[in-house]
C-alpha cells in the first residue's frame, strides 16, 4: 500500500480545502493537486500541481503513473444550476471522469477512490422530511441525474470488481475560502458576502425554500473520516446520507441579522427555486453515523459566526 494521493477538482470549493488538509495529514509532496485551471495561491505553492482535465483518461493515466498515485478523490463536477445550461457537457464531464477513475481501480493501478454524490440523487417524489438513505429517487436535473447513475456504477464496481470506492452525499457545503461554482445552495455563501458588503441581499430561492446544508470543515472531516475508516464498516458502497444543519432563507438572514442589525433580505426566486423544491429539506444520516462515526460540528450558530468573521477577513484582505 502506500503511494501518493491525486486530487481531481483540486482548485474548486471543496478541492482547495480537501487537498490542504491532506497536505497536512499526509506532507505536502504526498498529495497532488490538480485542475482544468490553476487554483489558490496557497494551495499552488504547497505542493505538487498539475493541468488536468478529468475527462482525458490518458492523461489521467500518466499522472497517476508518474506520481505512483494509489488513492483518489474525484472532486470534479458541473453542478445543479450551471448543469441545467449544458446539460450533455454536464453528462460527459460528470460521468466520463468517474468511470475512467472506476477502470484504473479495477485495474489494480488504484487502491481507494473518494467519488461525491449530492443531496441531488433526490427528487420531488422523495419523502422531503429526514429523507432516509434508501427512499424513492428519481432526480429531475442533469446534476441529480449524473450523480444518481454514477452512485448506481459505484456500487456496480464495488459488487463485481472489489472496487473500494467510498462515497457521501453532500448537503450544500457553506465555506468562504474558494466561492462555490454553480449549485443551487450557494445563495447562502453569497448571502453573506452581500451582508457584510453592502448590508442587504436578494435571494434567488423563496424565503421558505429548506435545503440540507454543512460547514466547509465538517465536509472535509466527513470526507477524509469516510476513506480512514476500515473498509468492512463501509456497509453503504452507493453513497452515504450525510446532514448537519437545515434552514431556510428567511432563517438565515435572521440568524445574521442577530450580527449585523441593519441587515435585509428580498426574495426574487428564479429557476433554482424549482430545482431546490425538488430537493429534500432535511436529510436522515444515520446510516453514516453507525457505520463510521460521523459526527458534525458545526450548527446554524456556529456556522454563521464563522462565516462573518471569515467572509470579513477575505473582504478586508481584498480591500
Ligand atoms: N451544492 C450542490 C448544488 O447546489 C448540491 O450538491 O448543486
Amino acid at each position: 500500500m502506500g503511494g501518493r494521493i491525486l486530487i481531481i477538482g483540486a482548485c474548486g470549493q471543496i478541492g482547495t480545502e480537501l487537498t490542504l488538509k491532506l497536505r497536512e495529514n499526509h506532507g505536502n509532496d504526498q498529495v497532488i493537486a490538480s485542475d482544468i485551471r490553476e487554483g489558490a495561491e496557497e494551495l499552488m505553492q504547497s505542493g505538487p500541481f498539475e493541468l488536468l482535465n478529468a475527462t482525458d483518461e490518458l492523461h489521467i493515466r500518466e499522472v497517476v503513473e508518474k506520481y505512483e498515485v494509489r488513492e483518489v478523490y474525484l472532486m470534479a463536477a458541473m453542478l445543479s444550476a450551471t448543469a441545467e445550461k449544458a446539460p450533455m457537457k454536464a453528462w460527459d464531464l460528470n460521468m466520463d471522469s468517474l468511470f475512467h477513475i472506476l477502470n484504473l481501480a479495477k485495474e489494480g493501478k488504484l487502491d481507494k477512490i473518494f467519488w461525491p454524490s449530492s443531496i441531488a440523487v433526490f427528487g420531488p417524489t422523495t419523502p422531503k422530511d429526514n429523507t432516509p438513505q434508501t427512499t424513492i429517487m428519481e432526480p429531475t436535473t442533469v446534476y441529480g441525474i449524473s450523480k444518481q447513475t454514477g452512485e448506481r456504477w459505484c456500487e456496480y464496481f464495488h459488487r463485481k470488481f472489489g472496487v473500494d470506492v467510498r462515497s457521501i452525499r453532500y448537503p450544500g457545503i457553506i465555506s468562504y475560502k474558494t466561492l462555490p461554482g454553480g449549485g443551487t445552495t450557494d445563495y447562502a455563501i453569497e448571502i453573506f458576502h452581500e451582508a457584510i458588503k453592502n448590508g442587504e441581499y436578494t435571494s434567488f430561492l423563496a424565503e421558505d425554500a429548506a435545503l440540507p446544508m454543512m460547514y466547509m470543515d465538517d465536509a472535509i472531516k466527513a470526507t477524509i473520516d469516510i476513506m480512514e475508516a476500515p473498509a468492512e464498516k463501509i456497509k453503504v458502497r452507493s453513497s452515504y446520507n450525510l446532514a448537519a444543519i437545515s434552514f431556510t432563507p428567511e432563517v438565515l438572514a435572521a440568524e445574521i441579522k442577530k450580527h449585523l442589525e441593519n441587515f435585509q433580505i428580498s426574495y426574487e426566486p428564479d429557476f433554482r427555486q424549482s430545482i431546490a423544491e425538488s430537493w429534500p429539506s432535511s436529510i436522515d444520516d444515520t446510516a453514516a453515523r453507525e457505520d463510521w462515526g460521523w459526527e458534525h460540528e458545526f450548527d446554524l450558530e456556529k456556522m454563521t459566526t464563522t462565516m462573518l468573521d471569515g467572509v470579513g477577513k477575505t473582504l478586508k484582505e481584498k480591500a
